[in-house]
């Protein structure tokens, strides 16, 4: 198992590439910290654990730095350290530049990079204090790419490489590891959003002509996030079926 004993804290670990993160990780021997603003996660945390694994549930918004350092905390007190810090929970509010709101500015903003932020700030103390420890986040390969409608949900994206970039040299010495992946279009109910004609419209895009699934990024985060990849840090992985340009 490659993950065995390992503790996982997974963001927005209740759908879509969280939770199939989380399962992924609990087949290969992790413990599981899920947070998210959604209820489900209580569920899949009960699943997990009535299916021989061992995972907790906080309802947790990213976005609130109090709330964040308490569940650490809580996190922590559970399973006595943190191994591996997921930073997957996100969110669009897509507009056109000339009809984006503040608001909805700030709320990607808000959970996609300030909550990115809090979360690595609050457990990265613990990481150090272990001598040991995998970051992972979510960027995206609009990143790299840009995309129409999506000035906030792109600055956030761009911003977790930059910041990845950072952390693997402040954190390095103290054996942490910090890396990103960058996903194309996968099926979530994130992009679930996105008309049927602007999905059929992306396929062109992708020199393997289809769409990823949850599983697909949840393999990449097992990666990076296990010993095999324990002399990579700084970067940022594509997984996106040949997409980005
Ligand atoms: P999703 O919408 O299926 O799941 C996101 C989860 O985050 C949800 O469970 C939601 O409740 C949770 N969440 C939202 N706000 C939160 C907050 N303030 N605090 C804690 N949890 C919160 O999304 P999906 O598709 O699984 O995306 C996961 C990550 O991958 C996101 O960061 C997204 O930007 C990124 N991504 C997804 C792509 C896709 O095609 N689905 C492509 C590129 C990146």
């Amino acid at each position: 198992m490659r993950l065995k004993d390992k503790v996982a804290l997974i963001t927005g670990g209740a759908n879509g590439i969280g939770l199939a993160t989380a399962e992924r990780f609990a087949q290969e021997g992790a413990k599981l910290v899920l947070w998210d603003v959604s209820d489900k996660g209580s569920e899949v945390a009960a699943h997990l654990n009535k299916s021989g694994h061992e995972a907790i549930f906080r309802k947790v918004s990213v976005t609130d730095e109090q709330e964040v350092q308490t569940a650490v905390k809580e996190a922590r007190d559970h399973f006595g350290r943190i191994d591996i810090l997921i930073n997957n929970a996100g969110i669009t509010r897509d507009r056109t530049l000339l009809k984006m709101s503040k608001q909805e500015w700030d709320d990607v903003i808000g959970v996609n990079l300030t909550g990115v932020f809090n979360c690595t700030s609050a457990v990265a103390p613990v990481m150090k204090e272990q001598n040991y420890g995998r970051i992972v986040s979510a960027s995206s390969n609009v990143a790299i790419r840009g995309n129409y409608g999506q000035t906030n949900y792109v600055a956030t994206k761009s911003a977790i490489i930059g910041m990845t970039k950072v952390w693997a040299m402040e954190l390095g010495r103290f054996g942490i590891t910090a890396n990103c992946i960058a996903p194309g279009f996968i099926h979530t109910a994130m992009t679930d959003l996105m008309p049927e004609e602007v999905r059929k419209q992306t396929i062109p895009q992708i020199p393997l002509g289809k769409w990823g699934y949850p599983a697909d990024i949840a393999n990449g985060y097992l990666y990076l996030a296990s010993d095999e990849a324990s002399f990579v840090s700084g970067i940022c992985l594509t997984i996106d079926g040949g997409a980005a340009r």
